[in-house]
């Protein structure tokens, strides 16, 4: 096969994507557009004809790796002129980073951001014409369109784009600006894209949205998120999951969807970002502590088997060390299984980078390493609980040593187990947890032939 596609010619990409799963799926339809042109896949940075880094800006060090890999791809360029590298996604829908990167490294052939990224075809077609560098990135977001070619990276599992955008603006976040306001696909096309996915053998959706709760309040016809995981509930997938939510519009309503659902997963990420009253105000967020706590506590009388994960942010501009003690006592009383930690960054063109009294480095990264060792005794003793318990494991594959298997259970922790029958993967097969560790759980097949 690989002999074939040499001999027929066909050119190759290779991507590479920094940051969230909604950059993930972007590249996949990146993907699917190059395919549809005849180009296929390779690992090779040196097999290459067409590089595209697909870029984040959530945080200073993720642009630094894309600054990083472009300085290391410079040779590559020199050895291989014909080579077209190109740069897009969310670092480059920044016109200042835009023009920065085209003044650091000119030897980039391609830049567009991430309203045109559906163009990729034409804006080749116009490098290979031109011969010359093409910089394309619009302040304007593109319409919501229906089909898009895709060549998704799991079998198994796969992501949905259901809201494109966030009109949140928390002040620390860029999001907003690169993404654009929020716009919802319409339920038919995502109905038409989730039955497509079950005809070709997936088990797993991930609804994908900066904030899916707000789905739908654009429509002409106005449905929200619960009523579109009602209507995916019959799709004939087996496993729905959705990220990201807020919490500050997680409705009652949605609550009892999810428990009555035999489909969608008892996973609830929370992002809380603060625990201080204070912080949450100055972050924009929408809610108090007391509020966070009070859906917590909803959330785990209706869905008792909840695992519930978040975002925290230390050192926003102002946290006192009242403010940080706060964090670490809603963390301590909401005991998620997982938290993602990050010590904020001052992003240029939001509120809170030019908010007084930016918290110094130091003091970011003490507080950020106590947060850190407080969650991991959570996580550890929250995993550890897990000990005897039989658990619905969809298996995504062979683990690293060869002779076991990884999946996820509905509340997505990841499980390890000793198996070789690899027919497995993609099937949910009961797996005994006999051991809890930090962020996975040992587990044994239950009625499993290992063969
Ligand atoms: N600094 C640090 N963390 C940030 N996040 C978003 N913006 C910033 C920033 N400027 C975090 C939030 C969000 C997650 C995706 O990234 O916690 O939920
Ligand atoms: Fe950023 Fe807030 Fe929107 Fe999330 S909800 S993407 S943190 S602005």
């Amino acid at each position: 096969m690989e002999f074939e596609q040499e001999a027929t010619g066909h050119k190759k990409y290779l991507i590479i994507t920094f940051g969230c799963q909604m950059n993930e799926h972007d590249s996949e339809i990146l993907a699917g557009i190059l395919h549809n042109k005849g180009y296929i896949k390779t690992d090779k940075q040196e097999d290459a004809d067409i590089i595209l880094l697909n870029t984040c800006c959530i945080r200073e060090t993720a642009e630094s790796k894309v600054y990083g890999m472009l300085g290391r791809l410079r040779r590559l360029k020199k050895s291989n002129p014909d080579l077209v590298l190109g740069v897009c996604g969310c670092m480059t829908q920044q016109a200042e980073a835009a023009k920065k990167l085209r003044q650091r490294f000119p030897y980039v052939d391609l830049i567009f951001g991430t309203h045109n990224s559906h163009l990729l075809s034409d804006l080749l077609d116009k490098v290979m014409e031109k011969r010359e560098p093409v910089l394309d990135v619009w302040s304007d977001v593109a319409p919501v369109t229906g089909e898009l070619p895709v060549q998704r990276v799991s079998g198994i599992k796969a992501l949905v784009n259901i809201t494109y955008g966030c009109n949140n603006f928390c002040t620390y976040c860029i999001v907003p600006y690169v993404r654009g306001r929020e716009r919802s696909r319409s339920p038919e096309d995502i109905l038409q894209e989730v039955g497509g996915l079950v005809i070709a053998g997936y088990k797993e959706v991930t609804l994908l949205g900066q904030n899916v709760n707000s789905y739908g309040k654009d429509l002409k016809n106005p449905l929200d998120f619960a009523d579109l995981l009602l209507m995916l509930e019959d799709t004939g997938i087996e496993r729905i999951r959705y990220m990201t939510s807020h919490p500050r519009d997680f409705s009652d309503k949605l609550i009892q969807v999810i428990a009555k659902s035999k489909k969608v997963c008892e996973h609830f990420h929370l992002p809380v970002q603060a625990g201080s009253n204070r912080i949450l105000r100055l972050m924009n967020r929408g809610y108090t502590r007391e509020n966070y706590l009070e859906l917590v506590d909803k959330i785990r009388c209706a869905v008792p088997q909840a695992g519930i994960t978040t975002d925290i942010i230390v050192g926003f501009p102002g946290e006192t060390e009242a403010d940080f003690a706060a964090t670490l006592d809603l963390l301590e009383k909401v005991r998620c299984y997982s938290a993602y930690t990050f010590v904020y960054n001052k992003r240029s063109g939001t509120p809170a980078a030019n908010m007084q009294e930016q918290i110094e480095a130091t003091v970011k990264k003490a507080r950020i390493q106590e947060l850190i060792k407080m969650q991991n005794k959570i996580s550890l003793a929250d995993n550890e609980a897990e000990v005897g318990r039989i658990l619905d494991v969809l298996v995504e594959g062979p683990g690293k040593t060869g002779n076991n298997l990884t999946g996820r259970t509905r509340t997505n922790k990841l499980v390890v187990f000793a198996a070789q029958a690899n027919f497995l993967t993609g099937q949910t097969v009961p797996v005994k947890i006999i051991k809890g560790r930090l962020s996975h759980l040992d587990g044994c097949p239950v009625n499993i032939k290992n063969d």
